[in-house]
């Protein structure tokens, strides 16, 4: 017999982490998250707070209709407007036996004297008639004592075993300011479980937790430990101030450290967490930090020598969680702090042909490059390797000749480009005077890089301020820096690319790719 018990993952990406301040998304955005959390094996989707505005509400409403697997859920205060407008909008869900509605009230002394203005009582009345309306909607009912890290234990047991009694079917404990420490939590969610649990009622009790002090994935793991068996998450830990609980760090604690969880399992499809962090990064424009565990962009890159050559030599050194399990893979970037061995180890992949006997000479160069920048590139690397100063301008612009502009919708760039000796006038066409810019030099160089990173930086003040842009930028397997510095940030991005072009040609030049 299988006698291990399902952890129910419910995630707010769309609710508590699309409210925080430069999340928005439009409607086609929340339902590509959307289908994608389905497609991850999420249980329940926290879709919108409906109740907020006609546009949350179209919304949720949309999300209800077309994305099938999960339950849809509208969150609610326990005000009559609110679970009027969460149990329409989720009314195609709940139509197929999917549809829930999150019903919450502040519970602790500052919320109630200060902001609701309400006495205890009044809050356990108003609690009470929320859930029973819902039940018009729903059976499905989940109540939130919001501050609930903040609220006195044993006002905290009076106000759930009403909202038992009314009806709900889970309740969730908010740490809504992440006040408490993972072993605070853990006292409490226990005690609350154990004077609460409805006699011949399955009451699934939940988590949801902020980051303020920076606990919120580890305040969830504990709630887990003490019997809850939901836990509330975002993808990337996004949300109110500080964020949530990290969808990917409390998967990754569960599936990591079955020693700590026996029993526990979640339908999540790991592999799949690491592309839905890129669609939402895509779809926000907003990155995890580069050391976000699982998703940041470093989370698997080994920098140093010594950890670089302790993986070479066995994963589990420093990469005892597999990379490949989350959709990702782990990388050696080349930085100054990385050693011959990997070096060579590099030069051999990417089949740049060295001499074995000149590496003292190439590791001199290399280091010499290296100090100055975050990452080598693989221009450096040949740079390196060949002792070149500088790449050749195989490729040239005319600053003064650039033309970019907008005519009948179309973004276009007019440049004079000189190549191996010859000049010619181009004109490229994009989605924007970048995008053309990058056309028109394409056209000129016969090659098409794929831009995987862009950055501009302002270097000086004001209106005029000369910018640096940067394109990191791979063709064949091989991957170059090119770098634009111009007061016109279109021009300088041109300048940028035409860089990048230069170098991977000559690292083309001087490769054997497959
Ligand atoms: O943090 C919080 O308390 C919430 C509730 C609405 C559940 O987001
Ligand atoms: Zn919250």
């Amino acid at each position: 017999m299988d006698e291990k018990e399902k952890l129910i993952v419910f995630d707010t990406t769309l609710r508590d982490g699309e409210q925080a301040p430069g999340f928005w998304m439009n409607t086609d955005s929340k339902l590509k998250i959307a289908y994608a959390l389905a497609d991850l094996g999420v249980d329940v989707i926290e879709a919108g707070f409906p109740g907020s505005s006609k546009g949350d509400w179209n919304a949720v409403y949309k999300i209800a209709e077309e994305v099938k697997g999960p339950e849809i859920c509208g969150l609610a205060r326990c005000i009559e407007k609110d679970i009027v407008a969460a149990g329409t909008a989720i009314e195609p869900a709940t139509a197929r036996g999917k549809g829930r509605i999150h019903v919450f009230i502040a519970t602790s002394q500052v919320h109630r004297e200060n902001k609701l203005r309400k006495s205890k009582q009044e809050i356990i009345d108003m609690a009470v008639s929320g859930i029973e309306l819902a039940k018009s909607y729903t059976d499905n009912i989940e109540f939130s004592c919001e501050d609930f890290g903040r609220t006195e234990l044993e006002y905290t047991v009076e106000v759930v075993n009403a909202a038992i009694a009314a009806g709900a079917t889970t309740i969730n404990l908010p740490d809504t300011v992440g006040y408490r420490f993972p072993t605070e939590i853990e006292k409490m969610v226990k005690y609350v479980i154990e004077k609460t649990r409805g006699v011949g009622k399955k009451i699934i009790y939940s988590i949801h937790a902020h980051d303020d002090l920076g606990n919120a994935s580890v305040d969830t793991l504990y709630a887990v430990g003490a019997g809850v068996r939901q836990v509330e998450v975002t993808m990337n830990g996004i949300g109110e101030r500080a964020g949530n609980s990290a969808l990917e760090c409390v998967i990754a604690g569960i599936t990591e450290r079955p020693d700590f969880f026996p029993g526990i399992y979640t339908d999540i499809i790991t592999e799949k967490i690491i592309p839905v962090s890129r669609l939402l990064s895509g779809i926000t424009g907003k990155h995890p930090q580069l050391n976000n565990p699982i998703t940041g962009r470093n989370a698997f890159r080994h920098s140093s020598g010594i950890h670089q050559d302790g993986v070479n030599k066995d994963k589990n050194t420093y990469e005892w969680i597999s990379p490949e399990r989350y959709g990702g893979c782990g990388e050696m970037p080349l930085t100054a702090r990385s050693g011959q061995n990997q070096v060579k180890r590099t030069l051999d992949e990417k089949k740049i042909p060295y001499d074995p006997e000149d590496i003292g000479n190439i590791m001199a160069r290399f280091k010499d490059y290296a100090d100055g920048v975050d990452e080598v590139y693989d221009d450096v690397l040949v740079m390196a390797v060949r002792g070149d100063n500088a790449i050749p301008e195989y490729y040239r612009m005319d600053s003064d000749a650039f033309e970019p502009g907008i005519r009948n919708n179309q973004a276009y760039a007019r440049m004079t480009m000189g190549r191996d000796g010859t000049e010619e006038q181009i004109c490229g066409y994009g989605n924007g005077m970048i995008d053309a810019a990058k056309d028109a030099i394409n056209k000129s160089t016969g090659l098409s890089l794929d831009i995987m990173g862009y950055k501009s930086v302002s270097t000086t003040t004001g209106a005029n301020a000369e910018g640096i842009e940067t394109v990191i930028a791979k063709n064949n397997g091989y991957t170059v820096r090119g770098v634009g510095v111009d007061c016109d940030t279109v021009r300088g991005a041109a300048k940028a690319y035409l860089d990048a072009s230069n170098r991977m040609r000559y690292v083309l030049e001087h490769t054997s790719p497959s």
